[in-house]
């Protein structure tokens, strides 16, 4: 009979929280407790919380309304709301969903082993929350945001071979929109020696891939205390120095901070993606100025045209946010203009979504109707597809170094012969290849032969023989001429 408790997990939100769901498992796990997919048969559910957005509150609330079953069935059952939503929102979480036994902040998760087990000595409500920003001192705030990055555990990655490492905490930029800077407190970079050690331990566990994150992680910097200080350009160049990892990511870029010995290191070290997410959120100075994004878009411009003469072939990414407060129509024009000229690799784009706690919210009426924002979406949508489309089209001929990361998402023909593989290029664009189960995890060879707007498709030539494993993989032979490998 396994003994094994259970816990079952759902994570809405960003790649923080997918990092901070891999860390509380693998703790729980440390404390007996098995992942399970299946909701009803778990001992302890948690929801990861997003606030960025209300969509994604109101999906943990209609998430939560489902476990109300399981807690009849099982009254040792131990629920919590952990994260940003948590840290926010513990009266709302209480009074929507009063069979909440644990709300957890974001700067709190450490404790999550321990309230668990408090949870079911008492079957008391357990609460840890951080500091709101303006309830003390700037050191009793950071301190109660610690950092939470224990051991890792590669059993709870996506794949064993790509990892994230948080290197800073917070946000201090304070975007007249967002709840970051409440829901994650104060901007924090952690201790490059830590940073280093992380990485070698994540190398050693089979890790070929580590994207770095932070809200705006190109502010990272670390001073020492002893006169020494590190940029985010002197950690990626001590990073790498790391035997055994192939590639350094990193997101997400603020655009006033994309400092030129940045850019020299993105372009100087050939583990370095060539790719760069540096979100404009708007091509309309009024609004960026109501955004207090603390830049126009000229200056945005211009760091473009800078990164791309630094760093010759350098992919960018961007996010918008469309229907924020006082938005007219020619401020619209100067966003879909900006994402005409801009070329970007993608765009992600939001329909603007009021929340209480911020500065718009408190300042400005959220005065964009629904529909308008919907078709706003639509339409910049519609211009980034058709960029996507023609710099796709550039690369139809090239060969790329491409990491596999799995089987594409309708990666196998009905008769199970031939399966699609999807991987990543140096500059993040997504390239899917015929081939077999054993490339997943290896830097391959891909001649580009087709594209659409979202995906290029490609061969794969020859495996990369500078990879941890240094061995082209031996691939069968029918395998060999179907997907037209050739082995070097
Ligand atoms: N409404 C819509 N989108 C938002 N974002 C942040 N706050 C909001 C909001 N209130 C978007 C920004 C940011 C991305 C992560 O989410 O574009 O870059
Ligand atoms: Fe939010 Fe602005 Fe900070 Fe990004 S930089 S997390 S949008 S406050």
């Amino acid at each position: 009979m396994s003994t094994l408790k259970k816990v079952y997990i759902e994570t809405v939100g960003c790649q923080m929280n997918v990092l901070d769901s891999e860390l509380v498992i693998g703790a729980l796990r440390k404390q007996g407790y098995d992942l399970t997919h299946t909701a009803s048969e778990a001992d302890v559910i948690l929801f990861n919380t997003c606030s960025v957005r209300e969509h994604a509150e109101e999906k943990t609330y209609s998430s939560l309304g489902r476990v109300i079953p399981y807690k009849k069935w099982n009254p040792d059952l131990v629920v919590g709301v952990i994260g940003c939503m948590a840290q926010k929102d513990q009266h709302q979480i209480r009074d929507r969903a009063p069979y909440v036994d644990m709300i957890v902040g974001t700067g709190q998760l450490a404790k999550i082993p321990a309230l668990v087990e408090e949870v079911k000595r008492t079957r008391q409500p357990q609460f840890a929350l951080s500091l709101g920003r303006t309830d003390g001192g700037r050191d009793v705030v950071e301190s109660s945001f610690e950092s939470y990055d224990p051991t890792r555990d590669p059993t709870m990655r996506a794949t064993p071979f790509q990892a994230f490492v948080r290197i800073q905490i917070g946000c201090d930029k304070f975007c007249t929109y967002c709840v970051v800077p409440s829901t994650r407190g104060p901007e924090q970079s952690r201790h490059p020696d830590h940073l280093l050690a992380e990485v070698r331990l994540l190398v050693d566990q089979g890790c070929k891939e580590v994207t770095l994150i932070g809200q705006t992680v190109n502010s990272y910097f670390y001073d020492h205390g002893d006169g020494r200080r590190t940029r985010l350009s002197d950690l990626l160049s001590k990073m790498h120095d790391t035997v055994g990892l192939e590639r350094i990511k990193f997101v997400t870029n603020y655009p006033r901070d994309m400092t030129d010995d940045l850019l020299d290191a993105v372009r100087e070290l050939p583990k370095v993606c060539k790719y760069l997410h540096v979100p404009v959120q708007s091509g309309c100075d009024d609004v960026l100025k109501r955004m207090k994004r603390n830049y126009t878009a000229d200056y945005y411009r211009d760091m473009l045209a800078r990164c791309r003469e630094k760093v010759p072939g350098v992919a960018v990414s961007s996010d918008f946010i469309v229907g924020f407060c006082g938005e007219t129509e020619e401020s619209f024009q100067k966003t879909m203009d900006l994402v005409h000229e801009s070329k970007f690799k993608n765009s992600f784009i939001f329909k603007y979504s009021e929340r209480p706690g911020t500065k718009a919210m408190d300042r400005y009426p959220d005065d964009i109707p629904e529909d308008v924002k919907k078709r706003r979406n639509n339409d910049l949508l519609f211009v980034q597809n058709a960029n996507c489309l023609v710099d796709h089209r550039a690369k139809i001929g090239q060969t790329l170094e491409v990491l596999v990361e799995g089987l594409s998402r309708h990666g196998e023909r009905s008769d199970g012969l031939i399966k699609q593989y999807t991987g990543r290029a140096m500059t993040d664009h997504i390239v899917v290849f015929e081939g077999t189960d054993r490339l997943i995890g290896q830097t391959l060879q891909v001649h580009i032969d087709n594209a659409s707007g979202f995906t290029l498709f490609g061969t794969v030539l020859t495996t990369e023989t500078s990879g941890s494993t240094g061995q082209p993989i031996p691939m069968p032979r029918a395998a060999t001429s179907r997907i037209g490998l050739k082995l070097v």
